[in-house]
């Protein structure tokens, strides 16, 4: 029981049937929206994006928890008393700039909840309702401080902190458990030595083509006599990007639209946030064979490591 019970509560958010359903209603409003807007930089900064390489929902989330927790050990304390006749007391500073955190926090989660899919999606979807409850109750509180309500005040600004913890832990599921916005292609490196993929003969010009490798997806694409092999897997949320459109030697994933140059690897466009790892190739006895990469040298690039990126011989 002490070890299983978070097991059957997400177990059993995902059964909720009125969350089923409330997922379909928002989506059918939110994603057109978040379709027409893709392309645009400021939604791909919201992601976190190729530049910060990481999101940036989960750093901002911490913001608000850390202010609020300042504000109920204030209440604690008796120190959110306003000094020098000012109408915001202490923790009412706290908790007011726990909310404008929020609400960054809020535009970030609702962009990355925009490229998550079944089960994630009603996971988040729950998870943004709670910290929605946690805001409005914060904001409840902060009225209540401002008109002088304090007593009201530190009950709402706990309850808030509460909620919102509850909210991180859903957050945290999402994350950890079940790797919502995380590499899904880091430690793919095998195979350790040259491979046959698939017959040249087999592989068209310009049309993708996935295969699997001892255990690796890989994707092969030749374009002007130049092959390019990538994981096939798209390091976002697992897209098979073989299954996607190739345009000038670049691939966007079926699933959300993340563009990789398949030369090297570099993201093009997000949701994606880490590069896709490139595999060298190489044409032997009239087969594509490729290797694992490796983890880049600290010195200088050996013959070996120069040898085939993307190109046949
Ligand atoms: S899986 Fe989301 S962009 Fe590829």
């Amino acid at each position: 029981m002490l070890t299983t019970w978070h097991q059957d509560l997400f177990a059993a958010v995902g059964r909720w049937r009125w969350l089923h359903a409330l997922n379909d209603s928002v989506s059918a409003v939110t994603q057109p929206l978040y379709d027409r807007y893709r392309d645009n930089t400021a939604v791909e900064l919201m992601h976190g994006g190729r530049w910060a390489g990481h999101a940036l929902h989960p750093a901002l989330s911490d913001l608000p928890i850390g202010l609020w927790s300042g504000a109920v050990v204030l209440d604690v304390l008796g120190k959110d008393v306003a000094a020098n006749g000012s109408r915001v007391d202490p923790a009412g500073a706290l908790s007011a700039a726990g909310l404008v955190a929020a609400a960054g926090a809020v535009a970030t989660g609702v962009t990355d909840w925009s490229v998550s899919d079944g089960e994630d999606r009603r996971m988040g979807l729950f998870h943004g309702l709670l910290n929605l409850a946690g805001m409005a109750l914060q904001g409840a509180s902060l009225g209540a401080r401002l008109t002088g309500h304090r007593g009201s005040a530190r009950v709402l600004s706990a309850t808030s902190l509460s909620v919102t913890l509850a909210a991180s832990y859903f957050g945290g599921h999402l994350v950890l458990g079940r790797a919502a916005m995380v590499n899904r292609v880091a430690g793919f490196t095998g195979p350790s030595r040259w491979v046959r993929a698939m017959p040249e003969a087999d592989l068209p010009e310009n049309t993708p083509a996935g295969v699997d490798v001892e255990g690796r997806q890989v994707l092969l694409h030749r374009s002007n006599g130049e092959l390019h092999a990538l994981d096939n897997v798209c390091s976002h949320a697992a897209g098979l990007l073989s299954r996607g459109e190739v345009t000038d030697c670049v691939v966007t994933c079926p699933l959300h639209g993340s563009r990789f140059d398949l030369r090297t690897g570099q993201i093009l466009r997000g949701p994606a946030q880490h590069p896709q790892p490139v595999l060298p190739t190489r044409v032997r006895n009239g087969w594509i064979e490729v290797r694992g990469s490796k983890p880049r040298s600290r010195g200088a690039p050996t013959k070996e490591d120069q040898h085939g990126m993307g190109s046949g011989s």
